[in-house]
């Protein structure tokens, strides 16, 4: 990456950063709320992960979930991670455990106040994994984020523009970084596309590559009619058009590995074995580690715990969900963006 990039980079991630840093609250309190940093004080040196989830105030039946709130505090400096899978304090902790008379718990629990209702949604959280909810946001609002849109236009409208316009940041990034990625393809898919920013951006710089997008009913419905485009709308779970090419950009993160699989054994299906790829624009959180970015790409692997059930994944993840998948290769490129560029072949 150039210096020019870089500083664009950096620049955006003054805007991201702000932007997920409630992420840094939630996730604080849920700390303070489940005793962490007192547990393992109180234990007198380093912890398990199996053993803080048997001394926590509340039942965790998810030890996954606890796993990842721990990598995020781990992530603030709030904890540390030593030899042996040992969770333990940092010089921070001490401000934040109850028994130390320097600690600010009282300040903490006074400026968050006014959000307490927000925090109730920990008790879903740390649920069971053979829980039938699969997110935080569908224990609140009774069913899962693709199905309310579905139902509240609003709602969906406001989803829809958020996606585009991180899509209208991230595709020209893709294209710039990757160019040789869409040369010698004729068409391209691009499942669960929104209302179609990714696969417009990718029809005006590849003239010579037919796209479509494919996307819920509720979403396509909303699309222009795009001379360039071709709108399909389906359920990419039972049915992947055929092409040279899928583009799936922002949507394995909604999903578990399960899923996942799932997703990505169809667009095997739907390509030729030469030449076909699946062109996966997702975060990679360790990509680039150490980049002022990367707090938010750790943030958002909370968000999608919360939002859809699903989440980020590392590099080793990526490749190990690409193969479980049945594919043969798998390239990891970091793009001038939030995201990078995934690429599976047959
Ligand atoms: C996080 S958004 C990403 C949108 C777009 N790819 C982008 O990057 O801006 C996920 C998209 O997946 C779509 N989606 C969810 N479930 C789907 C399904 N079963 N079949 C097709 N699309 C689906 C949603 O409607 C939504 O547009």
């Amino acid at each position: 990456m150039g210096v020019d990039a870089r500083e664009k980079l950096n620049a955006l991630a003054l805007v991201w950063n702000p932007t997920v840093s409630f992420v840094d609250s939630f996730v604080l309190k849920w700390a303070l709320d489940l005793h962490i940093i007192d547990i393992i004080h109180s234990h007198g040196k380093p912890i398990t992960l199996s053993q803080l989830g048997s001394s926590l105030p509340v039942p965790c039946g998810n030890y996954e979930n606890l796993r990842r709130l721990l990598r995020y505090l781990i992530h603030m400096k709030l904890l540390t991670l030593q030899e042996g899978d040992l969770y333990g304090l940092t010089s921070a902790s001490k401000f934040i455990l109850v028994g130390d008379p320097t600690n600010i718990v009282p300040y903490v629990r006074v400026v968050q106040h006014g959000v307490a209702e927000k925090w109730q949604i920990l008790g879903s959280l740390l649920d069971a994994k053979e829980s039938t909810v699969s997110s935080t946001f569908e224990a609140v609002n009774g069913e899962d984020l693709w199905s309310y849109a579905s139902k509240n236009p609003d709602h969906n409208k406001l989803f829809n523009e958020a996606m585009a316009s991180d899509a209208r940041l991230v595709t020209p990034a893709l294209i710039e970084s990757c160019r040789e990625i869409f040369e010698g393809l004729s068409s391209l898919v691009d499942v669960g596309g929104g209302t179609g920013t990714a696969s417009r951006t990718v029809a005006k710089a590849f003239p010579h590559i037919k796209c479509s997008v494919l996307d819920l009913p509720h979403v396509v419905e909303t699309i222009p009619d795009y001379p360039d485009v071709e709108r399909v709308a389906g359920d990419m779970f039972s049915f992947i058009p055929h092409n040279d090419a899928v583009m799936m950009m922002k949507i394995l993160h909604d999903w578990d590995d399960d899923d996942c699989v799932k997703i990505l054994k169809k667009c095997k299906e739907a390509m030729p074995k030469e030449g076909g790829k699946v062109i996966i624009v997702d975060i990679v959180m360790d990509i680039d580690e150490g980049h002022e970015i990367t707090r938010t790409r750790y943030a958002f692997d909370v968000l999608m715990m919360l939002s859809t059930g699903g989440q980020e994944r590392t590099e080793k993840e990526w490749r190990r969900l690409v193969f479980n998948a049945g594919f043969s290769r798998c390239e990891i490129t970091p793009i001038n963006a939030l995201q990078s560029v995934i690429v599976a072949s047959p």
